[in-house]
């Protein structure tokens, strides 16, 4: 399960208050079903409640005398694997009901974990985490022989499990008659806050920051046992001490982890959310998206994902060699279109509750067609409709500004294209290496160009209008820049394709119209020179995106941010990010309320 939100409490208080209300505070995040248990160490008695409900229904419903104990787990669970429902809803247990396990993360190889542990174990979910509970269980009983016993014993059983994890985890495990939890993380975080004769646990800061400010952030590989007056944490079976620091954040603050804005936070999260798509679809092989196309793909989307889905006619024309028709499912729904059942069309949609897109794929389905949501909502209106669904693993998003979820189609769509084309073996290799080169680009944008691109946002925040051009796949790209500019920035903006400046725009051009010009190094890099020259020759102030190394670009025009080079089809990915940015800190410097953009709403749900 990737961005779920998990938390854990061992102390003297009742524990089901402090468990809902930690997971309260992180329900900002999005959830889809959630779950607590609880534990008194007193009798024994476990007390266990899962359900669609929200965190304040189950602060209503759930009777303090009935689930009592001082130690807790809970989870607010986003689906990544099986259908928002009781039965996928954590903590997963194993068979004998002892064992509890809430977790955050991917694991890559519980496919063939499962299979090995069906021989012993009842599964009860179709979640990934469900084979952490009943690993630790089967393992538990084969070494309980060797004569360990108590805390020991838990701690090898847990070690040996994880080792058999491949994916990212962070997880609680708690265990029936143990005074205490295990925690432990890989590649998903997880705090310890401390307390006084208590402590807790989190995936993230403001689940604890109401109970304390001092908190443990635990390190990759960590495992701790967390209990109401020690914390052990041990890393590689050596016992580790990590440095208990001081959150001078408030609540709010540390929703945002730190940052301004959740769409800041967002951006800073593009390398994650490439990561997490692609985790979820490579394979040992090559990549598995679980459906097979027909000849023809056609794709239906509205706004930032309607560029995702421009980009992806030049991705996928360009490796798959199959032809791609995009249309604007407000147009399509409207249109004499008339569709072939020899097509395989694509709702893109980050929300998956879009009108017009879900109205687009409805009409797609009455001709026939072959139908396939690309989403980033497990269970949303659009997977409902739609033959097969690929998820795009953005996490949730805050911000009304489609960021991170705009990067994680685009690896979709890179995805997609391949697994479609027929290509040879190591060309298919090659791309995947590139591909996952993508997270560490994306990273350099943000962490090397972020303040030349804060000087030229400022730059840019002083005008009223600006041009945004592109050619080939960099159009959807200049496209993109230019709505996310003028969403949240309230600066028009227009996107346009270079090559057709020329055709009318050019009579808006002067000293107070600036160009963004987004280039790479592809087959229409010189003729985009060509397109920049005649506009710095109508005066227009010409700002270029251009990958690192290219020295000509300066030559031509007044700023350059510049991008990490790769291949020219891949250039979209920092492209992107780079305007994310730019657009970002120039809403920042004209002070605009950069979340919640005037006029606009995270799904558009009406026609
Ligand atoms: O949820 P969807 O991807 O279907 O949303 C489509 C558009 O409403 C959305 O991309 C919108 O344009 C964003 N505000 C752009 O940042």
């Amino acid at each position: 399960m990737a961005m779920c939100g998990i938390v854990g409490y061992v102390g003297e208080r009742e524990a089901l208050p402090i468990v809902l209300g930690s997971l309260q505070r992180i329900e900002y995040r999005g959830y889809d079903s959630c779950g607590i248990l609880v534990q008194d160490s007193a009798n024994g008695q476990v007390y266990m409640h899962k359900g669609l409900e929200s965190i304040d229904e189950l602060m209503e419903i759930l009777p303090l005398c009935d689930y009592h104990g001082n130690i807790g787990i809970g989870h607010t669970r986003w689906a990544t694997h099986g259908t928002p429902s009781v039965r996928n809803a954590h903590p997963h247990l194993d068979c004998n009901g002892e064992i509890a396990v809430v977790h955050n993360g991917i694991i890559e190889n519980f496919q063939s974990l499962k299979e090995g542990l069906l021989r012993n174990c009842r599964f009860r979910s179709d979640t990934d985490t469900e084979v952490i509970p009943h690993l630790i269980e089967n393992t538990l009983m084969r070494i309980r022989d060797s004569g360990e016993s108590g805390e020991e014993l838990l701690k090898d059983a847990i070690r040996e499990s994880l080792s058999y994890l491949k994916g990212s985890y962070a997880i609680i495990v708690a265990i029936k008659g143990f005074d205490g939890l295990i925690a432990a993380r890989r590649e998903s975080p997880l705090i310890i806050g401390v307390g006084d004769r208590e402590n807790f646990i989190a995936s993230d800061v403001p689940a604890v920051l109401e109970q304390t400010n001092r908190v443990i952030y635990l390190e990759e590989g960590d495992i701790a046992v967390v209990k109401k007056d020690g914390i052990y944490i041990e890393n590689g079976a050596v016992e580790v001490k990590r440095v208990v620091r001081l959150i001078p954040w408030t609540i709010e603050d540390a929703e945002k982890g730190g940052y301004e804005h959740f769409m800041l936070k967002e951006i800073h999260e593009e390398p994650k959310a490439i990561i997490d798509t692609l985790r979820g679809y490579l394979t040992e092989t090559g990549i598995e998206l679980g459906f097979d196309a027909r000849h023809d793909i056609m794709m239906v989307a509205c706004g930032t994902s309607y560029y995702a889905a421009l980009c992806g006619k030049y991705i996928i024309e360009h490796i798959a060699r199959i032809p791609v028709q995009v249309e604007l499912a407000s147009e399509f729904n409207y249109s004499d279109t008339v569709l072939g059942d020899d097509k395989t069309v694509i709702a893109m949609t980050q929300s998956g509750e879009t009108a017009d897109t879900l109205m687009a794929l409805k009409k797609a389905k009455r001709f026939g067609c072959h139908t396939v949501a690309i989403t980033n909502v497990v269970g949303s209106s659009v997977t409902r409709i739609a033959d097969d669904t690929v998820y795009i693993r953005a996490g949730p998003e805050i911000g009304v500004a489609a960021t991170k979820s705009f990067i994680a189609q685009l690896v979709t769509i890179y995805l997609l294209g391949l697994y479609l084309a027929d290509i040879p073996r190591h060309d298919l290799e090659g791309w995947i290496e590139e591909l996952k080169r993508l997270p560490q680009l994306a990273q350099m944008v943000i962490d090397d160009s972020n303040a030349v691109i804060q000087d030229i946002a400022r730059y840019l925040a002083g005008f009223e209008n600006v041009f945004f051009v592109g050619r080939g796949v960099n159009l959807p790209v200049a496209l993109e820049g230019a709505l996310k500019l003028k969403e949240i920035s309230y600066i028009h903006a227009e996107g346009y394709a270079a090559g057709e400046l020329k055709h009318g725009p050019f009579a808006l051009l002067t000293n107070a119209t600036p160009v963004v010009a987004i280039l790479s190094n592809d087959n229409v890099y010189e003729k985009l020179l060509g397109n920049i020259k005649e506009i710095k020759a109508r005066d227009a102030p010409v700002v270029a995106v251009a990958v690192e190394g290219d020295d000509e670009i300066e030559k031509y025009v007044d700023a350059v941010i510049r991008v990490p080079a790769t291949r020219a089809l891949l250039s979209p990915i920092p492209n992107s990010v780079a305007l994310h940015l730019l657009a970002y800190w120039a809403a920042k410097a004209r002070g605009c309320e950069i979340d919640k953009p005037r006029n606009l709403a995270k799904s558009v749900t009406v026609e």
